[in-house]
């Protein structure tokens, strides 16, 4: 099975059908994965500004953002939609959450000061046609920001990132991939032989 067979026919079905059980992810790492989600945090432009969140899951990066700033977030899965919401809903907060593919974002153009996506691009096949669209609705200064797993150059990473592949996910370095889009680029590796990385682009003018 290829992996984008293995996106669509396993991974997504899930993410959908177990959305409760999604945090289970954080409890046995020991919150790790939700500090390393928080990671994209420093990068983020001041409070209020207009922030869309791609691939948000469960929602728990999302109810911080929606704390402190105006957000908007889409997700391929109606069950971590409704879960998100949900969460939204008890904490008191507001934010345009809704179903839909990274791919074609329902946004018009230069819409967010900032586009922030943790652990989903590597979901996501054709990484190309949604680095366009977080690039299209991001204003010019705009702020891009991605945390997700990678090669670091380490053999612990490089052995991660094989296991990730063999289970379905796309390892990438978004570097390139962001320049080649007329972004200033930073990138850190960070976690267990540098396995996980935050990239953050700031758009051309
Ligand atoms: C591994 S989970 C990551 C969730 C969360 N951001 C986190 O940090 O744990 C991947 C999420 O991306 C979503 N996703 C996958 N492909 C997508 C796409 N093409 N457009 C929007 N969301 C997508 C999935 O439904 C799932 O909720």
């Amino acid at each position: 099975m290829n992996r984008e067979t293995l996106q669509r026919c396993f991974w997504q079905p899930l993410y959908d059908r177990l959305a409760r059980s999604y945090d289970a992810v954080d409890w046995f790492t020991g919150n790790t994965t939700h500090r390393y989600r928080r990671r994209a945090l420093p990068y983020l432009p001041e409070a209020g500004s207009r922030v869309l969140e791609i691939g948000f899951g469960s929602g728990k990066l999302h109810l911080e953002l929606a704390e402190k700033y105006w957000t908007a977030g889409i997700d391929l899965a109606p069950g971590m939609v409704r879960l998100t919401r949900a969460r939204l809903d008890k904490a008191g907060l507001r934010s345009a959450v809704q179903v839909g593919d990274a791919r074609a974002l329902p946004w018009p153009d230069a819409h967010f000061d900032a586009v922030v996506s943790t652990f989903a691009l590597s979901a996501i096949p054709d990484i190309e046609a949604a680095l366009d669209e977080m690039t299209r609705v991001l204003k010019p200064g705009g702020k891009l920001v991605i945390v997700d797993a990678g090669r670091s150059g380490t053999r612990f990473a490089a052995a991660l990132a094989s296991l990730w592949e063999l289970c379905g996910d796309y390892i990438r370095d978004e570097v390139p991939l962001l320049e080649a889009r007329g972004f200033t680029v930073a990138r850190e590796a960070f976690g267990p032989g540098g396995c996980v990385h935050v990239v953050a682009g700031t758009k051309g003018r």
